[in-house]
């Protein structure tokens, strides 16, 4: 028996319930999500509900930013198991709307972004992602008029395109970043995991090795160059084929060479098989 969890599909149900909340003088909290619910959403509804005083988790599989050679006909759906998850952690509200309430007949708009959604990532490999994401995201904050949405670092150059794009579009809901949650081999919890053989997740950790090693060189005043370029052979020798493994600016995301520039952050993304992973973390000095 689980506490009781109203999911609803409308997007007038959820300005309705935000509404109302608001104006009982609450706060509340979005955590836009594409379901198949791991302990790092959960961590994600944790920090809404430190931020807020009512939490509302969307679950929707945005097909606008899935590329034509990518997983959305099998991406995970668990709406189930998901709204199990997210009433025994206490979230107030699910949004849960099919496709034809997001994109209905006609739909011919779409966010399209410079600055971090162009910064020769993720955008390289997936050129038509972060305008999906932007556009699914935009349509989610105007939609839901939350006072804070959380967003996880997992996915780091999303969250830097979101904050952009909710600076430039003068949204007034604040972006909250959150830590990504690893499982106790240093592997980033993600949905996509589930892919994994068992042969390829026993691996799969490299990629938090390569990554918390290039940094530690780094921080010990190692050349940068140096540092990704051997993260990268090391990897390679993994087995995994390497997208990118790059030290940029925390911040705008440019290239840098020296810590003297400011924070970096390193970010990868690398296949083992046939899964993608993506990963990042601070270099911390
Ligand atoms: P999804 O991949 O479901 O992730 C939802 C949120 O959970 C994102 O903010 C993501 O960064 C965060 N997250 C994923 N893995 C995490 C981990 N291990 N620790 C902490 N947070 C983690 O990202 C998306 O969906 C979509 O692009 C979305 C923003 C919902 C737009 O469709």
């Amino acid at each position: 028996m689980t506490a009781e969890l109203p999911v609803v599909g409308a997007i007038d149900e959820l300005r309705r319930y935000v509404r109302a909340r608001r104006a009982a003088g609450a706060r509340v909290g979005l955590v836009p999500t594409m379901g198949a619910l791991h302990a790092g959403h959960l961590s994600l509804v944790e920090a809404a509900r430190r931020a807020a005083d009512r939490v509302v988790v969307t679950i929707f599989v945005n097909p606008a930013q899935f590329g034509p050679n990518e997983d959305f006909a099998r991406y995970p759906r668990t709406l189930a198991a998901d709204v199990e998850k997210l009433a025994r952690i206490g979230a107030d509200l699910v949004f849960a709307p099919p496709v034809e309430e997001i994109y209905p007949p006609g739909f011919s708009t779409k966010v399209v972004m410079e600055g971090p959604a162009c910064a020769d990532l993720e955008d390289r490999f997936r050129p038509t992602h972060f305008s999906g994401v932007a556009t699914v995201v935009t349509k989610l904050l105007n939609q839901a008029q939350a006072d804070v949405a959380v967003f996880g670092e997992k996915d780091y150059q999303q969250l830097l395109v979101i904050k952009r794009l909710a600076r430039d579009l003068d949204i007034a809901t604040e972006i909250l970043g959150a830590p990504t949650l690893r499982e106790p081999d240093g592997l980033a919890m993600s949905s996509r995991n589930i892919y994994l053989a068992r042969e390829e997740r026993a691996r799969a950790s490299e990629l938090h090795g390569a990554l918390t090693d290039a940094a530690r060189r780094i921080v010990e005043g190692g050349d940068i160059g140096a540092a990704t370029r051997d993260a990268r052979a090391r990897l390679a020798g993994a087995g995994f084929d390497v997208d990118y493994l790059e030290a940029r600016c925390a911040e705008t995301l440019a290239p840098v060479v020296s810590l003297d520039e400011g924070p970096i952050r390193l970010l990868a993304a690398a296949k083992l098989g046939a899964t993608r992973l993506i990963d990042n973390i601070a270099v911390r000095s």
